[in-house]
């Protein structure tokens, strides 16, 4: 039996997971679907509410996504927002137009109506905006809940069909109370029961495992330390012991200390039958002298093929790969029913391997978020600081490390990169930002230390602290002056061959992330 879920169907907003993930967050199920679904596919998920996202498009565009109109028919509660309030509106007969100005940020809501979705909302309270078009005519078959200084139907709600509409975006923080709306579109309006709950998705999953692996059977996770395929590991452990064979594959582009972590706590702490691959002199032989971010992907992910299949074929009877894909990972491939969030993923991959490696594959986190995969690994009984570390990419210090890839650049940014991670851990900001990470610039300036003027063999350092809700979008984070003082003077201090400390303030976009 599917569980009862609520669908997401995306016109391409850059919240659209986030409005899945809220839903989540109040013990109902999700689904992000693309605007082709038909009422016989939603039926078939068991969909008992649809929220039709926002999306960059202007409803008047060419081309812009629509849904089928049937799935306003089925007499299943919708909640469109956004540019999904518009293209509800413009099926049911309300007038949209352009508006004079985009309106962006934060506005006063004024409630006229608190039936329903607006039940327990102060009367007067902040919502965010992000909107071109509005809904300019209702027609008879719709009323206003409520407005803003700007926009006359800020929220509204059709007659006789379940259909609301928000102009404003509930799923995000800058909307206070978000989360009572959304709370009262599923409780009350779509009458959830509420009964998805993690721990029963991880005995469902590790039964399913059980009974999907053969005694004699082998399962071969590649681990990385990171939380994906930490906790796809202990799951694959929890369901089928020691038939569990793990690959960690040393490239030499790690982090300090990493190596440890991983051995203390899979072959230590789990009992998990690990494998440590230590292939760092392939790798940096291989890299000696390139400076091509692409090329220094390319190899190092062609690199991780081969040393992952010469030590995998050490394992008798392996017939399985387990791997941390997540949900996202999953709609980002175009996975998704109709497929209209299908894009990016490129060089995420890398690091990663191949389809066709003759294995068949094992996927426990497919259908969870990243969030949830750490809680996950906590009752998993993973350390906290492993289920809930920063993500690191695949190449690791490779596209951290500006130009050529030295062992001697590889020592330099290991050490700046563990004070800076100390000290933003010390001072309580680590479980505040999305990724942070040091980057060492080849370029010399020039400083005085003493008397002395330095220039020579000296590098330039830098710090990137980003929040972000998926990595698509990120902004730099306002850490303390007084963390930034602490980590430039002890990296200046303890790392000779750095005199000039920088903190990296771009956004993505147009910055990326890494800074390769
Ligand atoms: P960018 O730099 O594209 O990064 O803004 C977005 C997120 O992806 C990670 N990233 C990678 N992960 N292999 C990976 O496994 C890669 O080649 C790679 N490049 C970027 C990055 O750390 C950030 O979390």
């Amino acid at each position: 039996m599917k569980p009862e879920s609520i669908a997401v169907i995306d016109f391409g907003s850059q919240y659209t997971q986030l409005i899945a993930r809220r839903v989540r967050e109040h013990n109902v199920h999700s689904l992000i679907l693309g605007p082709g679904v038909t009422p016989d596919q939603l039926r078939e998920s068991n969909i008992v509410g649809i929220i039709l996202s926002g999306g960059p498009s202007s409803v008047y565009a060419d081309n812009a996504p629509r849904c089928c109109d049937d799935i306003l028919d089925m007499n299943v509660p919708v909640l469109g927002i956004c540019y999904g309030m518009q293209i509800g509106c413009q099926i049911l007969g309300g007038d949209v137009t352009p508006s004079a100005t985009r309106e962006f940020g934060r506005t006063q809501l004024d409630i006229t109506n608190h039936a329903g979705i607006l039940a327990h909302v102060s009367q007067k309270s902040t919502v965010w905006m992000s909107h071109g078009d509005v809904v300019n005519t209702l027609g008879d078959e719709f009323e206003s809940l409520a407005r803003t200084p700007t926009c006359p139907y800020a929220a509204v709600k059709h007659k006789t069909r379940p259909f609301v509409g928000l102009q404003f975006h509930p799923e995000v923080t800058h909307t206070p109370e978000g989360n009572m709306i959304l709370r009262n579109f599923l409780y009350d309006i779509c009458q959830c029961k509420g009964d998805w709950r993690l721990g029963d998705f991880l005995a469902d999953t590790i039964e399913g495992i059980r009974s999907r692996i053969g005694s004699d059977e082998r399962v071969i996770c590649g681990l990385s330390g990171g939380v994906d395929s930490s906790v796809t590991a202990a799951i694959l452990h929890e369901a089928i012991g020691d038939r569990l064979a793990c690959i960690f594959v040393d490239n030499g582009l790690m982090r300090s200390g990493e190596i440890e972590l991983v051995e203390s706590t899979f072959r230590d702490h789990f009992k998990i039958d690990l494998r440590v691959a230590r292939a760092a002199d392939r790798f940096l032989t291989k890299l000696r002298g390139v400076t091509d971010p692409q090329k220094k992907r390319t190899i190092i992910g062609h690199e991780f093929i081969e040393v992952f299949k010469e030590e995998s074929r050490s394992i008798p009877n392996a017939k399985y790969l387990a791997q941390g894909t997540l949900y996202p990972d999953v709609i980002e491939s175009g996975h998704s029913v109709g497929g209209v969030a299908a894009n990016i993923k490129l060089h995420h991959n890398v690091g990663g391997l191949p389809e066709k490696l003759g294995f068949e594959l094992v996927e426990p986190l497919r259908e969870l978020f990243k969030d949830e995969v750490r809680q996950l690994g906590e009752q998993l009984g993973l350390p906290h600081d492993m289920a809930w570390r920063h993500p690191f990419p695949g190449p690791g210090l490779a596209v951290r490390i500006m130009g050529e890839i030295t062992p001697e650049r590889l020592d330099i940014l290991q050490r700046i990169d563990h004070i800076a991670l100390e000290e933003i851990t010390a001072a309580g900001w680590y479980p505040k930002i999305a990724q942070a990470f040091t980057v060492l610039l080849p370029i010399s300036t020039v400083g005085v230390q003493g008397d002395d003027r330095s220039y020579q063999n000296q590098y330039v350092a830098a710090l990137r602290c980003v929040e972000t809700s998926d990595f698509m979008t990120a902004d730099w984070v306002h850490v303390d002056y007084e963390l930034l003082a602490r980590i430039s003077t002890r990296v200046i201090n303890e790392v000779k061959e750095v005199n000039r400390f920088v903190y990296d303030i771009s956004s993505k976009p147009p910055a990326t992330i890494e800074w390769e």
